[in-house]
């Protein structure tokens, strides 16, 4: 099945009320290691694509300022409800991530955790999102990838079947994602999963 907004809106409505309990937990190593790949300063702005429930709002640092977009009205619903947190701004904005929602050039760091899987268009999602990037701004993502050397095989596929009813794609790779984009990999790690989850630091070119 392909990902589209209308199926992903559905299906995240459902996800909304059991998300956090459900993958708190499975996440949060995967996050801390994103967040500190990222080394946010106190002032700076943070753009946070498809942020879902906010679980990534508890580990920023104090003194940074967050936009958070998502498409989902019940996900930010419980994003919003983790708000106000002590020393930290933060503004949601419910949109398509497809296309910049923000001022082009005003943030110093963007986050993609566990949104290039899902979100129809990955390409367009990363390009656009750059956008919202000074130049020499750094962005990370967190999120499961197909080896770039690996082959899409049936078993991927079938099992892909299921996933994507569940609202995530998992034969996607990164590297066809960022092909055309304005950046450079500085760092691509093995997350949670035995490196089925990735942790990929990128530089604005
Ligand atoms: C797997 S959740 C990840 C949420 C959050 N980033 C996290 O790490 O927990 C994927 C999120 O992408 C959002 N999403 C899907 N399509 C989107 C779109 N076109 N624009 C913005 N957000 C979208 C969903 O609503 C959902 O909240």
């Amino acid at each position: 099945m392909k990902m589209t907004n209308s199926w992903n809106r559905f299906i995240y409505r459902l996800w909304a009320p059991v998300y956090d309990a459900i993958l708190a937990s499975l996440f949060l190593p995967g996050r801390k290691q994103a967040m500190a790949c990222l080394e946010l300063r106190p002032g700076e702005r943070v753009l946070m694509v498809g942020v879902g429930t906010g679980a990534d709002l508890m580990l920023l640092p104090a003194g940074v300022q967050a936009v958070g977009i998502d498409f989902s009205p019940e996900m930010l619903r419980r994003a919003q409800a983790k708000l106000p947190l002590p020393d930290l701004e933060v503004t949601l904005i419910e949109g398509d991530a497809q296309r910049l929602q923000v001022e082009e050039s005003t943030f110093d760091a963007v986050i993609f955790n566990l949104i290039l899987s899902v979100i129809p268009d990955a390409g367009a999602c990363l390009r656009e999102n750059l956008r919202a990037l000074k130049s020499g701004g750094r962005a990370v993502v967190f999120d499961k990838f197909r080896p770039e050397d690996g082959k899409l095989g049936a078993g991927r596929r079938f099992i892909n079947l299921f996933s994507t009813i569940f609202g995530t794609d998992i034969t996607r790779r990164f590297g066809d994602i960022a092909s055309g984009a304005a950046c450079e990999v500085l760092a691509n790690e093995p997350a949670i999963l035995q490196g089925m989850y990735r942790v990929i630091l990128l530089r604005k070119r």
